[in-house]
């Protein structure tokens, strides 16, 4: 279970007062913590993903913990007429969408050879064209509110990584979207940004890496991190409050990398080793 998220002592309680959040990957992880921290500062929420179950109990839980207004609209990103749909679903509740977060997205470590043609475009489908199928189809109701997207994007391909090519690819394209998506719809008020996370504890995305890397059990190791510790949900948290709020008002096209420093100590020349010698890589 993630921390919990108080954004509340930093940013105005009220911030998002009469505003809608509609939100893919809302279920899990640092997305379902950017949706709690939003619906905390008064916006009500969408949340849209693949599974309805895990969604649904998501959705009330996040309402118990606010006692604000969520709904869960399953879907898959992948699919033009499903994110039609959550636009839809959205706007009959709601009647407006203020805010975009795409935040759905794939992973698991994969050497090339590893890596088969459906691998690569399945991520590349979840997390490329699922950015693109939700941002156009909520693009005309962020236009009438003047609102603000945040694709959430990784650095992985700043250095590259090994067994990261399927999701560092598409990550390198989710940030050209966010530019190219600032230069066309600011212009309507509309500001695109995006946050890379760094490793953040108790996701599925660190779950992965720490039972492939880590299959005795023990845990990740954070020492690299120049900040000295894991990231939270609530650090990514709090990014997406103040990109959202009118603090960040000049702020577009930017992709804003909230990990504590990490992704400059990670260790480019330890990646021939581990590519001559890959940890044996759970298929999780
Ligand atoms: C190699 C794998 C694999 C693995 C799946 N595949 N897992 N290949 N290693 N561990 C292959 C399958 O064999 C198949 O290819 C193809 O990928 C599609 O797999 P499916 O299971 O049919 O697809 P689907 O059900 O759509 O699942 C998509 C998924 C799954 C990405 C594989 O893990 C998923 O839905 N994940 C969502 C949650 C998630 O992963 N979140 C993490 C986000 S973290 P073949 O050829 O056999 O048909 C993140 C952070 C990035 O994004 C930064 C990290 C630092």
């Amino acid at each position: 279970m993630a921390s919990a998220i108080d954004t509340t002592q930093v940013f105005k309680n009220d911030l998002f007062s009469g505003k809608v959040l509609l939100c893919s990957g809302g279920g899990s992880g640092i997305c379902r913590g950017m949706t709690t921290a939003m619906v905390k500062h008064g916006a009500s929420a969408v949340i849209v993903s693949r599974s309805k179950d895990k969604l649904e109990k998501a959705a009330e839980e996040i309402r118990k913990e606010t006692g604000g207004q969520v709904i869960a609209v399953s879907g898959d990103v992948r699919k033009p007429e499903d994110m039609e749909n959550a636009v839809k679903a959205t706007i009959e509740k709601f009647g407006r969408i203020d805010f975009l977060i795409n935040g759905a997205a794939g992973n698991f470590l994969a050497p090339l050879q590893g890596l088969s043609y459906n691998a690569f475009k399945t991520v590349i489908e979840i997390d490329v064209m699922g950015t693109f199928n939700l941002t156009k189809a909520a693009s005309e109701h962020l236009k009438k509110s003047r609102g603000s997207v945040i694709n959430v994007s990784a650095t992985l391909y700043y250095t590259g990584v090994p067994f990261q090519l399927h999701a560092g690819t598409a990550k390198a394209a989710i940030d050209a979207m966010t530019k190219h998506l600032a230069i066309e719809l600011g212009p309507h008020g509309v500001r695109v940004n995006g946050i890379s996370p760094g490793p953040i504890a108790s996701t599925v995305g660190m779950e992965k890496l720490g039972a492939a890397f880590k299959r005795d059990g023990s845990a990740l190791d954070y020492s690299g991190v120049p900040m000295g510790r894991a990231g939270e949900t609530m650090d990514i948290a709090q990014a997406t409050v103040f990109l959202n709020s009118q603090g960040a008002s000049w702020i577009n096209g930017v992709t804003l990398v909230v990990d504590g420093g990490s992704w400059m100590t990670s260790s480019p020349a330890d990646y021939p080793k581990m590519v001559l010698n890959p940890p044996k890589l759970a298929r999780l």
